[in-house]
Order: structure tokens, then C-alpha cells, then sequence
């Protein structure tokens, strides 16, 4: 048991005048606030003397699960690392294991009889042990880091650029740009395809292979790159097709560029927009929205139609560009300290913390299992693959321990 690293020192703990704030969100068990911000602090400022009574409750109570090292073996998946963690954290989650407000029995069962002294040295002495290394954490479960969604949509889409353009523009009469569309209604289109309900077997042929998560992603990337016009001829009058279209802006938008979820038109290929209407005039696309426009139009029209349309400058749809990994940790670590080293003895560090136990319990946050008004409102939104992100990045920070000294008053 080493004393090293930061050295954190701060009038307010010795003043016990941290308010209860953030950090106590709502999960502190009544009895626990009632004790007061100063009492939660007491593992933070345990004596040397503390500390050792500590590891004997450790010896007897959480070494034949957690070890005297504090480290989950790897083995254990459900294990979470101790060591190091911020000591006023630790002895909450006791109090909340005590009662029942974290339900896990093992663990339950381990606190049941110890008494509030017990817990705050048993706190002391874990926070005090040397932290977990990434390597060990890293081990447990987080490979290289991911791509974010848009690259992996990018990697995606390459299969389909040969037909709609890399960037989704496309430069091949009859097959449709996808820049400009919204990415909701690219997913639904390729999963009619799938499910046969929008006939078009060479299209059910190339998309069958695609999973929903690639699918979520191609689409995004699509809707994020600069949005073009179809790099394809477009016969026919376009002030003709101008003045036929007041008909369409109701639901297509002005100059087709849609605002509800009638796809929009702006920019779309000329061939494949006439085929489409064709379409929906044979019944072959059965969308009851289109039947009676499309019935509407005669095919010189509809000629004029596609020629306005495709000249037409498409928008890049309304969607937020997602946050990588890295962005989003910025925001935890506001509360979580810099690469997850917590410098406030109530926030848990999460640096070096094994990968498959971050996981675990951010799901149970958002499942609402285990309760933090600060977490479920930060990972609120978040997919599995940004959780799946953030354990990974904070399983491979260097962890550092954190001694907490009272400071003299003036
Ligand atoms: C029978 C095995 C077992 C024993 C004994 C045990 N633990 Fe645990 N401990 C676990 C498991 C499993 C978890 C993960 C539970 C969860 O996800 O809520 C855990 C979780 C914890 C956590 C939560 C970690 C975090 O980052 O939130 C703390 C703190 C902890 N244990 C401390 C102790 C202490 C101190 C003792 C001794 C008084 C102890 N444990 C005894 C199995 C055990
Ligand atoms: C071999 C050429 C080809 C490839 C490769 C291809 N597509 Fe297509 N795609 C087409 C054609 C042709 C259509 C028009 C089919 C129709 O008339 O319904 C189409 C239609 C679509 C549509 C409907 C567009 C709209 O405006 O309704 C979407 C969405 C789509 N493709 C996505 C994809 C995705 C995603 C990939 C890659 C995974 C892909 N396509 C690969 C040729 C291709
Ligand atoms: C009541 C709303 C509504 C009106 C009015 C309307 N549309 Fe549509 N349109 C839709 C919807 C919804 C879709 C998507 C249908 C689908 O998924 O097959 C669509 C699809 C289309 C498509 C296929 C786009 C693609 O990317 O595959 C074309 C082309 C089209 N409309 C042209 C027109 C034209 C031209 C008019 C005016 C004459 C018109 N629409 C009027 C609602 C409307
Ligand atoms: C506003 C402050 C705040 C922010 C920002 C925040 N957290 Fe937390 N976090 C907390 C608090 C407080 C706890 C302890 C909650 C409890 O008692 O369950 C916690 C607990 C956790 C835990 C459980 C730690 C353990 O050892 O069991 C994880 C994992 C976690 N946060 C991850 C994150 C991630 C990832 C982000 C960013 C998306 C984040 N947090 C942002 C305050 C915050």
C-alpha cells in the first residue's frame, strides 16, 4: 500500500462544506444524507490507523471475492476493479449495497452485518490500494477502439457507390442519388427492398446482406455528404415541370427539398424518378400518398417533372453528426475527472476499470436498474455502440490514486 500520485487539497473537504449537489443525484438512501456531507467524507480523510483496520475488515469480509489487490481477475466478468477507487464513492455504494438500493446479493449479503465504522475503513483501505493498470482492464474485454458510425458507413457504403456515387451522387442514368434523402427514409426504402414489400429483386439481391446497424450507418453517411444533383441528363421542360410541381410541394417541399417524411425530390435522376412514377401509377410501389398524384400526371408531364426536379439543389437533411468516443468522454469527464481519474472523493474514477463491467452498468442506468439522475440523464440517447465506446476508452486510461488531506483553517 503505497501513498503517491496527485496530492488534492482542498479547504472545502475540511470545512465539509461540499454541497450535497451532483454528485449525491438523488441515489443517497435517506439515512445517508441525513449523516450530512461531512460524515460522507470520512473514508476520504481516514487516519493511517483507519486504514489498517480496513484491510482487516477486507481480510475477513471482500478478499475472498475482490482480493486484498482490489482487482477483478479477469475471469470474473461480473467483477468490478476497487482498487484506487475514490474512497467517500465507495463507502456510498456500501451504504446503498446495505440497503438494498443496488441489488446484487453477493454483494448484499457482504455488507449486511457491518457496521457504518466498518464501512468507512473497508472504504479507506480499497481507495488507498495501488489501482488496476489498463493492460489488466484492457484484457478483460476491450479490443482496438471501434470506428466511429460514420467511417464504418463509409466502409459500408463502398458497396453500393458503384451504383449511387461514393457520395451518394449519381452519375448513372436510372439508379438514384441518395445524398440529400433523409437517412429515416433510406433505412425504410432498403428495408421495403429486404422485405419485398418495394419490388425490385436486384435491390433485394445487393441488401440482404446489409445488417440494420450497417444500414443505420450507410444511411447517416449518406446524409452527411455534401449534397449534389444528379450528374445525369434530364430531358424535358423544367418551367413546365416547375408549374406542375405546385401540386407536389404540399408533401415533396418547395423545390423538393422535403421537410416532412415524403422523401425529397431536389437533384434526383431524371430516369429514375420517371421509372418511380411509372411505378406508382401500375400499382408495382403501392404508397397510398402517391396513387393520386401520380394517377394526375400523363407522361409528358411527368418528363417535365423529373427535368425540374433534377435540376434542383438538394439540402443536407437535418441530422446531428454523432459524437465519437472521445467527444462524448469530454463530458464525462466534467464530472469524472481528466481519462477518468476523478479528483472528487464522491465521483467514482473510471480509469483502468475492467470494459465489460463499465458496460454492464451504464446499461443498467439507462434500463433504469440501478439509479443515478446524473447517468441516466448523460446516457440518455446513447446506442450501444457509443456505451460500448466509452467502457473501452476508459478500460484503457492509466488510472491514478488520489490521497485526499485535510487542510489547516485559518
Ligand atoms: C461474494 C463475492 C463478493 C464479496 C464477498 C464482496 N463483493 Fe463487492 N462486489 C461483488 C460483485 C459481484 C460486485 C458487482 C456488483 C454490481 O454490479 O452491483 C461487487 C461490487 C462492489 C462495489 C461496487 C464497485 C463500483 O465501482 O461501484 C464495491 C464498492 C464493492 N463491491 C466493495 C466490496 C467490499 C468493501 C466488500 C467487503 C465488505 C465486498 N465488496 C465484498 C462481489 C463481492
Ligand atoms: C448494381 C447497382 C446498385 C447497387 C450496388 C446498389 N443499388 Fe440501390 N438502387 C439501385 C437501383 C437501380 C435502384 C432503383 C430501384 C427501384 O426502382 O426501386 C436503387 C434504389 C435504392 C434505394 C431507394 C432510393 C429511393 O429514392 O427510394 C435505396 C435507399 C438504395 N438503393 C440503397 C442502396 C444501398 C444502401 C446500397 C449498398 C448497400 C445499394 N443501394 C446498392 C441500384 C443499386
Ligand atoms: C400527400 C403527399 C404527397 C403528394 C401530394 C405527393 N407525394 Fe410523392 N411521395 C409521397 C410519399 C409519402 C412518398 C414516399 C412513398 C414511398 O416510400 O414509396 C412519395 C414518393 C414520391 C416519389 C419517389 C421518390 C423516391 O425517391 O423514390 C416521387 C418521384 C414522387 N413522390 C413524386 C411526386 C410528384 C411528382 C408529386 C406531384 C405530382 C407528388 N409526388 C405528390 C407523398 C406525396
Ligand atoms: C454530472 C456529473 C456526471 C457526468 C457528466 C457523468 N457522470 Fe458518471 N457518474 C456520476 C455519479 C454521481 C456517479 C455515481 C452514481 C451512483 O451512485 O450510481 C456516476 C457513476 C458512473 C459509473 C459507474 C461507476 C462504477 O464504478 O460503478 C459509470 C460507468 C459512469 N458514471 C460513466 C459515465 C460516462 C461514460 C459519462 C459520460 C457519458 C458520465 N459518467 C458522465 C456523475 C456523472
Amino acid at each position: 500500500m503505497k501513498r503517491r500520485a496527485q496530492i488534492l487539497v482542498s479547504r472545502a473537504l475540511v470545512q465539509g462544506t461540499l454541497a450535497a449537489g451532483v454528485f449525491l443525484g438523488g441515489v443517497v438512501p435517506a439515512t445517508a444524507a441525513d449523516s450530512g456531507s461531512r460524515d460522507d467524507l470520512r473514508a476520504a480523510l481516514a487516519t493511517p490507523q483507519d486504514i489498517m483496520e480496513g484491510k482487516r475488515v477486507a481480510e475477513a469480509s471482500c478478499a475472498s471475492c475482490h482480493g486484498l489487490n482490489g482487482i477483478g481477475k479477469s475471469k470474473d466478468t461480473d467483477m468490478p476493479n476497487i482498487a484506487g477507487q475514490r474512497p467517500a464513492y465507495l463507502y456510498r455504494e456500501l451504504r446503498v449495497y446495505q440497503i438494498g438500493g443496488r441489488g446484487n446479493t453477493p454483494m448484499n449479503n457482504a455488507v449486511k452485518f457491518l457496521s457504518d465504522d466498518a464501512l468507512v475503513k473497508v472504504a479507506a483501505y480499497y481507495a488507498n490500494v495501488d489501482p488496476a493498470q489498463p493492460a489488466a482492464s484492457a484484457g478483460t474485454k476491450a479490443g482496438p477502439a471501434k470506428p466511429d458510425p460514420l467511417s464504418a458507413g463509409k466502409a459500408a457504403a463502398s458497396g453500393c457507390a458503384g451504383c449511387h456515387g461514393d457520395t451518394g451522387i449519381s452519375s448513372t442514368p436510372g439508379m438514384p442519388n441518395l445524398v440529400g434523402l433523409d437517412p429515416k427514409y433510406v433505412v425504410a426504402a432498403v428495408k421495403a427492398y429486404k422485405g419485398g414489400q418495394r419490388k425490385n429483386d436486384m435491390m433485394k439481391t445487393l441488401v440482404s446482406a446489409v445488417t440494420d446497424a450497417e444500414l443505420d450507418n450507410i444511411a447517416l453517411y449518406f446524409a452527411l455528404q455534401k449534397p449534389g444533383k444528379a450528374k445525369t441528363p434530364s430531358p424535358g421542360n423544367q418551367a413546365a415541370g416547375k408549374s406542375a410541381a405546385v401540386a407536389c410541394a404540399g408533401c415533396h417541399g418547395e423545390g423538393g427539398v422535403s421537410t416532412g417524411t415524403a422523401p425529397s425530390l431536389a437533384g434526383q435522376d431524371a430516369q429514375y424518378f420517371v421509372a418511380a412514377m411509372k411505378s406508382y401509377k401500375d400499382g408495382t410501389r403501392s404508397e397510398a400518398a402517391m396513387k393520386a398524384p401520380a394517377a394526375s400526371v400523363d407522361d409528358g408531364t411527368i418528363k417535365n417533372l423529373a427535368a425540374y426536379y433534377a435540376n434542383q439543389m438538394p439540402h443536407q437533411p437535418t441530422v446531428r453528426k454523432p459524437l465519437t468516443t472521445e467527444e462524448l468522454a469530454q463530458r464525462c469527464d466534467r464530472c469524472h475527472g481528466v481519462g477518468g481519474n476523478s479528483t472528487d472523493p464522491r465521483a467514482p474514477a473510471l480509469a483502468a476499470q475492467r470494459a465489460d463491467y463499465l458496460q454492464r452498468v451504464m446499461h443498467a442506468y439507462q434500463k433504469g436498474e440501478r439509479k443515478s439522475t446524473a447517468m441516466t440523464a448523460m446516457l440518455d440517447g446513447l446506442g450501444d455502440a457509443d456505451i460500448e465506446g466509452l467502457a473501452a476508452h476508459y478500460s484503457r486510461q492509466k488510472a491514478r490514486a488520489v490521497i485526499y488531506m485535510p487542510l489547516p483553517s485559518k
